[in-house]
């Protein structure tokens, strides 16, 4: 979490972050720990090279042995670090050889009709099936949350649930909740004031409730390209029409190319992801989330800003939203709680900024209210559960699985293939040679009991027919290994 920002004095900030987690404090060996793990990921200690002593690195960083060793012992289990026999501890080597970035696709946004709901369903209905390797899946394994503390949760919660509550915690939602909820904007370093805050039914419907308030049918909206398939659909139900503005997948938006637009087409709305794009996996520096602010600022248009993932971060600090820059009250900052604590509880938020009054009036019109029993028993959970505790679990355990994917792409796959490599989420992000169809890799792969997700489906255009999403939020076993193997196979037989 960040120290003071936006004008909030630090020791607010501890309080309140106290308040919120008073049983979630991080061990000394688990920050030892993050700041290791930084060196590597910036290269700083490089593949194969050995990490400091336990001795050295005690003395050096002025902490006990044993720290050190339960600091390499987690390293170890993220996937980070492997020991040799008397010889200490070593940078793994992740891959074998080093795998290429992809390429940006165009550099040049285009505006299309939206018709992709077809592509997307049928893809989706042929990947439920639970026998499948859910390469192609879009959530991560439920075996990741804590389900059973959640169920204690939800039944506390139900049990003390005073009657009155069925109608007090219909929109704009539970307070205990939201109050839970902007804490932990608080701690982010972005306080709001609680009443821009409404529970939806996940972030799917916020961010629907948020483009219908901004939007007209024939409206433009800026897009990124790729983008998540449901963003497509929701475009092409409420008739609206997609400017999709290219994605770098290390750097995030082209900015240069959403500035043109901005200028030149009477754009109604953005819809973008700033943390963890799906499917690049791309984030914005923080300099860049700025400019997009001022962009924004500049232009006087609204930005629906699609941060399910941000609680999925490997390096020390959560990334900050697009919002934390917006000084306008423009950015609707949607998230949820589906991909890092509940699954199916079906519980998401807005923090709607100067749409708040709006969105909450629709979400009355549209659905009335989220689950009254969900957002109670969600509450008691992030006031007792041991949140953040579970969060960093779940960060490390998707850390290593990404570093065994990466690792099995360099084993199995054909040299030319690129691979984005995000610092958080679940998804890699493939770019095989040209010649490969990745609608046909899908079918001959399901039909050896493989999904993957493939790239036309992340598309107004169905643009990227070479590419493919990869799911790796599910332990890794040695079926996910075949599975790679004999995608590797499949591709070279295209
Ligand atoms: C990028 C993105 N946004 C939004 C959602 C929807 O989130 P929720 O399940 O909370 O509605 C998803 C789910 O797959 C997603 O990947």
């Amino acid at each position: 979490m960040d120290g003071a920002a936006g004008g909030v004095p630090t020791q607010r900030l501890e309080w309140a972050a106290q308040a919120a987690h008073p049983q979630d404090k991080m061990k000394r060996y688990e920050k030892f720990a993050d700041e290791i793990a930084e060196l590597i990921r910036t290269g700083v200690l490089a593949p194969g090279q050995k990490v400091p002593s336990v001795r050295h690195a005690s003395r050096t960083y002025g902490v006990s042995a044993s720290t050190v060793f339960q600091a390499y012992y987690l390293l170890e289990s993220r996937g980070l670090i492997m020991a040799r026999a008397r010889s200490g501890y070593f940078v793994c080597q992740h891959v074998q050889r080093p795998l290429r970035e992809p390429e940006v696709a165009s550099r040049e946004a285009a505006t299309t009709e939206v018709d992709v709901s077809e592509l997307v369903f049928s893809v989706l209905s042929s990947i439920k099936d639970p026998d499948t390797v859910p390469f192609g899946s879009a959530f991560p394994s439920p075996e990741l949350f804590p389900l059973q503390r959640l169920a204690r949760s939800m039944s506390h919660a139900v049990r003390e649930m005073d009657p009155r509550s069925t109608v007090a915690d219909m929109t704009p939602g539970n307070h205990g909740l939201r109050r839970q909820i902007a804490l932990r904007y608080m701690v982010g370093g972005l306080p709001l004031p609680i009443e821009e805050l409404v529970i939806t039914n996940g972030a799917l419907e916020a961010l629907n409730l948020c483009l219908q308030v901004v939007t007209r049918p024939g409206d433009l909206v800026a897009i990124e390209s790729p983008a998540f398939y449901a963003s497509l659909q929701v475009l092409e139900r409420l008739k609206l029409k997609a400017v999709e503005i290219p994605v770098h997948p290390r750097e995030g938006i082209d900015l240069e190319v959403l500035e043109r637009s901005l200028e030149q087409l009477p754009i109604k709305a953005c819809w973008f992801m700033s943390n963890f794009h799906n499917p690049l996996g791309a984030s914005l520096a923080e300099a860049r989330k700025r400019r997009l602010a001022e962009l924004l600022k500049q232009y006087q248009v609204p930005m629906i800003e699609d941060d399910v993932y941000a609680e999925l971060y490997f390096g020390q600090q959560a990334p900050k939203p697009v919002k934390a820059f917006d000084s306008e009250g423009l950015v609707m900052h949607c998230s949820s709680f589906s991909k890092s604590l509940a699954p199916g509880y079906r519980v998401g938020w807005v923090a709607g900024g100067r749409y708040a009054g709006e969105i909450e009036r629709l979400k009355l019109m549209t659905s009335i209210s989220a689950s009254v029993p969900a957002q109670a028993a969600i509450a008691d959970y992030l006031q007792h559960g041991g949140y953040d505790r579970h969060l960093r679990r779940l960060r490390y355990a998707l850390e290593s699985q990404q570093n065994a994917m990466l690792a099995a792409v360099a084993r199995h796959l054909p040299e030319q293939t690129r691979v984005s490599r995000p610092d958080g989420g679940y998804f890699l992000w493939l770019e095989f040679p040209e010649q490969v169809d990745s609608l046909r890799l899908f079918q001959l792969a399901l039909a050896q009991g493989i999904s993957i997700a493939p790239g036309p489906i992340f598309s107004a255009t169905r643009s990227f027919s070479n590419c493919a999403r990869l799911n790796y939020g599910h332990p890794w076993t040695t079926r996910s290994e075949q599975a790679m193997e004999t995608l590797g196979r499949i591709i070279r037989s295209l």
